[in-house]
């Protein structure tokens, strides 16, 4: 059995905020903003407006796409996230009460990989036959992290979420290759607080995101090219093969960097990272869902995904597009 994504849903909160918002808070310019990251506006959750309110606006934005049906049969949820209400109850619960759905909820960290983390999960749940139907997001209250003493972090980040549904699809259609990976020695480079004051390495653990951007920088550039290429070649196919390229929205020097050593042209690229910032969990679903608006995405097409992050932890996915049953 073939399992696939049959939908997709999206939201943004509605506070948009550009780069000269940030000049007045910040010592920075949208110059260096725009140069160094592509950025030029981000979204913020508004007072009120908690991981799991994004997460639900994604599924009714999925309502609204699909119809209310979509849900029907929906036996798991699971939901992405590095920023959530709280430890417990998992925010994927919380979504599950709001839709009453009679399903079984759990959340996955696993940082800025974790929707793709979560879809890996979603599509073994899928083919094993432990679910039917799975509700798969990804979303982040980033900016409740948001350290203002850091210029280089602080200009990075958004808010947002978006939602899948995996289910089976038809033969030839659907996931063909997943790479999962980590390398916890990078541990140090990107962290926040939970419970412990340290990291095993010493480390100094704060409440605000940090992150080393020069150190990440430079593993990025190198994991979103070699993961890619291992799912590429897991699926049996060569980089022609692939129509678009759905990475991560960290950077659009990261992203470049990937497509020229991806040779990928320019017009199988999705960049949204000008419009977002770096969403985290909910970075790649935002971008593919900007594709689908676009009609850039056909059935048939193979898609590549890309994501990196805390962990430090990536993941890459092919996935055929389409084969609703
Ligand atoms: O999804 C999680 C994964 N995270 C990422 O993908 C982030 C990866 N890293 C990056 O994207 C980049 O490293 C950053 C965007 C964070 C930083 O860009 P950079 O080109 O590596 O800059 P840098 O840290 O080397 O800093 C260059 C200069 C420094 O000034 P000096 O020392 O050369 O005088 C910084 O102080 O830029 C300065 N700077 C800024 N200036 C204006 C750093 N942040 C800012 C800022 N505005 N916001």
């Amino acid at each position: 059995m073939n399992a696939g994504i049959t939908a997709l849903g999206t939201y943004v909160p509605e506070q948009v905020v550009t780069n000269f918002d940030l000049e007045q808070r910040l010592d920075t310019t949208d110059e260096w903003v725009q140069t160094r990251t592509g950025i030029k506006q981000r979204h913020f959750a508004a007072e009120g407006e908690f991981c799991s309110t994004l997460a639900i606006r994604a599924v009714e934005n999925l309502q609204a796409r699909y119809g209310e049906n979509v849900l029907n049969g929906v036996d798991m949820v699971i939901v992405a996230t590095a920023t959530p209400d709280a430890m417990f109850p998992a925010t994927a619960s919380l979504v599950q009460a709001h839709f009453g759905l009679k399903a079984g909820a759990f959340d996955l960290l696993a940082a800025c990989p974790g929707w793709l983390y979560a879809v890996s999960v979603a599509q073994a749940y899928v083919k094993s036959g432990t679910c039917k139907k799975v509700l798969a997001i990804g979303a982040e209250t980033l900016s409740r992290v948001i350290n203002w003493e850091d210029r280089s972090t602080a200009v990075l980040f958004g808010d947002g979420a978006g939602a899948a549904i995996i289910e089976p699809v038809q033969e030839g259609y659907g996931f063909k290759s997943f790479v999962l990976g980590s390398d916890g020695t990078g541990a140090d480079h990107l962290h926040m607080k939970a419970f412990a004051d340290c990291l095993p390495s010493g480390a100094k653990l704060s409440n605000k995101l940090y992150m080393n951007g020069r150190e990440v920088f430079k593993f990025a550039v190198r994991v979103m090219d070699t993961a890619s290429l291992e799912a590429i070649e897991k699926a049996g196919l060569q980089t022609e093969d692939i129509s678009l390229f759905v990475p991560h929205q960290a950077n659009a020097r990261i992203i470049e960097s990937a497509r020229e050593r991806l040779k990928l042209p320019l017009e199988r690229v999705v960049l949204t990272v000008q419009d977002y910032g770096n969403n985290s969990a909910a970075s790649v679903p935002l971008a593919l869902q900007r594709a689908l608006d676009e009609g850039r995405v056909q059935d048939g097409d193979n898609l590549l995904f890309v994501a990196f992050g805390a962990g430090l932890a990536w993941a890459a996915c092919v996935l055929t597009w389409g084969g609703k049953q």
